[in-house]
């Protein structure tokens, strides 16, 4: 069980982060917020590359930043951008970056294969990591944080760049590797959490918002999200009156989705809400997204 423990993070005067409260076990974890959010420091001071300014990150009972290597030993970690050498195919990365970890070059080259096919790159062990895809890349990634086969794996943004299939391949190798260890990862996309986390966290105003299942946390908006069709001349009032959450045009008139948090009208159809709707909903002032 990995615990964040009362944890501020400042930088200088800049506060980001306030007061996180966070407990971990086995299963996917899906850290959802807009850009700028905190998420990085979050996951920076999860790995001990950041300090706290305040609070302590506790894992079995034990404080990560003086277990040191012993805890490092046991997680895995995607930073949002990695380098890599373009001449190197992903096999000579995978062992460049398994001796930096002190593992032994015999079992770095039982391994390495086993993990290339974990993420499907068994085809592309020979290929110069310069003509690989956003994907690819990814996946070469992802494959290095399993080296140590880590107890936690810790991944920023790490659907960057992929295409809907790679995403779906992405989803199902993150369900499997979370049975028996804890994975975190972050993005701003709300669909890349939807269907694989178990949990999702939210942070706004540098606080945690939500940590939840999907269900509890759109569980808010029951009944207040609706679907209708407005006429193009109505649509800007309509706009003005309605948080829009999505617009369609459709024979010659709007197919409009939007929250009604006290009206309801009988040419409205209620809808089940979504994440994204309840993500469109929280960070609505925060300029994202196409709102209004
Ligand atoms: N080393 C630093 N010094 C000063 N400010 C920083 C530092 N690192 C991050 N920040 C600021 O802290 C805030 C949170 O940044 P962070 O990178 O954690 O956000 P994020 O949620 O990961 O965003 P993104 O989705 O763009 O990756 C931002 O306002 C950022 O400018
Ligand atoms: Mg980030």
């Amino acid at each position: 069980m990995l615990t964040v423990n009362g944890v501020s993070k400042k930088f200088g005067d800049f506060s980001v982060l306030q007061d996180i409260q966070l407990e971990f076990s086995n299963g996917v974890y899906g850290l959802l917020a807009p850009n700028g959010a905190g998420k990085t420091t979050l996951i920076k001071m999860l790995t001990t590359l950041l300090h706290p300014t305040k609070g302590e990150i506790v894992y079995n009972g034990q404080d990560v930043y003086s277990m040191g290597e012993k805890y490092r030993d046991l997680i895995g970690y995607l930073p949002q951008q990695f380098g890599f050498y373009k001449n190197y195919n992903p096999f000579q990365y995978l062992q460049y970056l398994a001796a930096l970890k002190g593992i032994s070059k015999k079992d770095a080259n039982e391994k390495i294969p086993d993990l290339l096919k974990l993420v499907a790159l068994e085809g592309a062990i020979k290929k110069k990591m310069g003509k690989f895809s956003g994907g690819m890349i990814q996946r070469v990634g992802i494959a290095q944080a399993m080296l140590n086969d880590p107890k936690i794996l810790i991944l920023d943004e790490p659907t960057a760049g992929l295409d809907p299939k790679e995403r779906v391949r992405f989803r199902n190798l993150l369900s499997d590797l979370a049975r028996d260890r804890i994975v975190v990862l972050s993005t701003h996309i709300v669909s890349d959490v939807e269907s694989i986390a178990n949990q999702i966290i939210m942070i706004k105003n540098e606080r945690i918002l939500y940590k939840d299942s999907i269900h509890t946390i759109c569980h808010q908006l029951d009944g207040k999200v609706y679907q209708t069709e407005v006429d193009f001349e109505r649509v800007e009032r309509f706009r003005r009156e309605y948080l829009s959450l999505s617009e369609r045009q459709e024979n010659g008139v709007m197919n409009i989705r939007f929250i009604a948090e006290k009206d309801s009208d009988a040419g409205w159809k209620r809808v089940t809400p979504t994440l994204e709707d309840v993500f469109l909903y929280q960070y609505q002032d925060e300029g994202i997204g196409q709102i209004g």
